[in-house]
């Protein structure tokens, strides 16, 4: 993949996507999001896991590019808001489990791709936000929609309406992230958890993602019976076989995904 502001590397059997314009802080312009969306889409098909993250050492995403909305009307406006939504759409969507490596500023279109993805965690100077009300506009890719899921109602709106932006500490206390590091650990952290994601059935994980995901928003007895379908389905793959034989053998499975 060959892109102007992204890098894309493979270590093992994970992605890693670096959004890479640290000029202006990572921050997402249409070229951006467009790469970005050719990459999510044609990801390689034996990965297990993904990583995101942002270039330079100062920013994961500053925000949506604000020089390119300040002339927008209310069609442009729309037509960019689902441009971003639907980038990110796209990411939560993906089958395998997405890290978030925030590694700096998480604000507006930032925040909301972090939240996109399935695990967030942070550096110890990451600074998250949804600033946009303080700009006129409200949070448009989706941050109106994911916040409240992610930290509640009565905190999201805290968040949205005051603008203002938190810390890593009281990102982790509020349960946005999941666990904070020093910058130059941030990466090995990631990486050692996407191993260990890695190391499981693959299309166990797969199948656990699309439940958590697809049962958020069912009611109980849909949800329990979306579930059940899908553990037993688990029944029918050979990694099945082979991790229960591994445990009642004393051994270790090796898991094909199949
Ligand atoms: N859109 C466009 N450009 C952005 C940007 C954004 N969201 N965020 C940062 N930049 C640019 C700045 O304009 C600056 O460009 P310049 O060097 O050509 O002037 C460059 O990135 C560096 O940013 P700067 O503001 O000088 O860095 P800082 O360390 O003083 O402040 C922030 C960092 C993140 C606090 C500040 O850049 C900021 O508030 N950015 C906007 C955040 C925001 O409102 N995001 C939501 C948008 S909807």
């Amino acid at each position: 993949m060959d892109y102007n502001f992204l890098k894309y590397e493979k270590q093992g059997e994970t992605g890693i996507i670096t959004i890479d314009s640290p000029a202006t802080l990572n921050a997402l312009n249409s070229t951006i999001l467009d790469e970005l969306c050719d990459a999510v889409s044609h990801l390689d098909s034996t990965l297990r896991c993904l990583i995101i993250t942002g270039g330079g050492s100062k920013a994961f995403v500053a925000g949506a590019d604000i020089s390119e909305m300040a002339g927008l009307d209310e069609k442009a406006g729309a037509a960019f808001g689902a441009k971003g939504a639907k980038v990110f759409r796209t990411i939560e969507r993906l089958p395998i489990p997405v890290i978030a490596a925030v590694n700096g500023y998480a604000l507006g279109g930032g925040c909301e791709l972090a939240m996109a993805c399935d695990i967030r965690i942070c550096s110890s100077n990451a600074r998250f936000g949804q600033p946009e009300v303080g700009l006129g506009i409200i949070p448009g890719f989706s941050g109106t929609y994911r916040l409240p899921k992610l930290v509640g109602m009565g905190m999201a709106k805290q968040l949205i309406y005051s603008g203002q932006a938190i810390k890593a500490d009281e990102a982790l206390r509020i349960g946005l992230v999941n666990a904070v590091y020093e910058p130059e650990e941030l990466m090995h952290k990631a990486l050692e958890l996407a191993a260990s994601i890695c190391r499981n059935a693959p299309l166990a994980v797969r199948h656990a993602k699309d439940c958590m995901d697809a049962e958020f928003d069912l009611e109980a007895d849909e949800a329990i019976a979306y579930e059940t379908v899908r553990f037993g389905r688990c029944f029918a793959t050979a990694d099945q076989k082979a991790g229960m034989q591994a445990f009642l053998t004393k051994g270790k499975a090796v898991f094909e995904g199949k």
